[in-house]
């Protein structure tokens, strides 16, 4: 199956497709007549200028009065609350009720991973996850990134991505610090309805040409299907 690799030389053009293209998600949901629709975020740093231009938009802040928009973090760091490598935090302050999201009709609701031993805080998140989405959660769109080895959310290894009695989410381990993460399962992200890859710098252009290639497996390997775009930033 062939992923489309859309590339960009200009931030603001692959900043502003990939605000267009969720934005286009959401009216597709909101014309179907959905009430709510939910978004898995990438941590990490790449995505952190869209995701600033998607709450700053008015376009989404008018669509909200008809549908709600809930995001989620697709992975977390086992750090404080505070600490800059929190990717809630990040998320938080780009999507929380003091940002810019002031200006939507009706503010998105953020869904945090608790602040607990990582193995209450899975089980808490998961609980959360069910009962916004039912027992088989289908997000609208899930937004991953790529680390050079091929890994996306907080799956590192094979056996992470690769586990099909995986819970939805679970602890796992990552070959750099912060190394103890959480992350939600290959399988609740593979089944999204849209899947959009957010990949920047040079670095990344081989393990995304490999992933495509399909000769060897990679994490986002198994994460990747029929729904998926990947939009990458040079
Ligand atoms: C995390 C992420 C992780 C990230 C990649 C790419 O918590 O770190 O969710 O999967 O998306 O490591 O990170 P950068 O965008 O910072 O390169």
């Amino acid at each position: 199956m062939t992923i489309p690799l859309l590339s960009f030389a200009d931030e603001r053009e692959w900043r502003e497709h990939i605000v267009s293209d969720i934005l286009l998600e959401v009216g597709k949901a909101e014309k179907s007549g959905r009430k709510a629709f939910h978004i898995s975020l990438a941590g990490g740093t790449t995505p952190e200028p869209v995701y600033r231009a998607l709450a700053e938009d008015s376009r989404i802040g008018t669509m909200s009065a008809r549908i709600q928009v809930h995001f989620w973090v697709g992975d977390e760091r086992v750090v404080p609350a505070d600490s800059p490598w929190r990717n809630g935090r990040m998320i938080a302050e780009t999507f929380g009720p003091a940002a810019a999201t002031r200006g939507w009709v009706r503010p998105p609701v953020v869904h945090l991973w608790p602040e607990k031993d990582p193995s209450g805080a899975c089980q808490t998140y998961a609980e959360e996850l069910k009962a916004a989405m039912g027992r088989q959660p289908v997000f609208d769109l899930s937004i991953l990134g790529i680390g050079a080895d091929g890994h996306t959310a907080g799956l590192f290894t094979l056996a992470d991505a690769m586990n099909a009695d995986a819970p939805l989410a679970f602890s796992t381990v990552a070959p750099s610090e912060p190394s103890e993460r959480m992350t939600l399962s290959a399988g609740v992200l593979r089944q999204s309805r849209r899947i959009m890859v957010v990949a920047r710098g040079a670095g990344k252009k081989p393990i995304l040409d490999a992933v495509l290639l399909g000769k060897h497996a990679y994490p986002i390997s198994f994460v990747l299907g029929g729904n998926s775009v990947i939009y990458f930033m040079e």
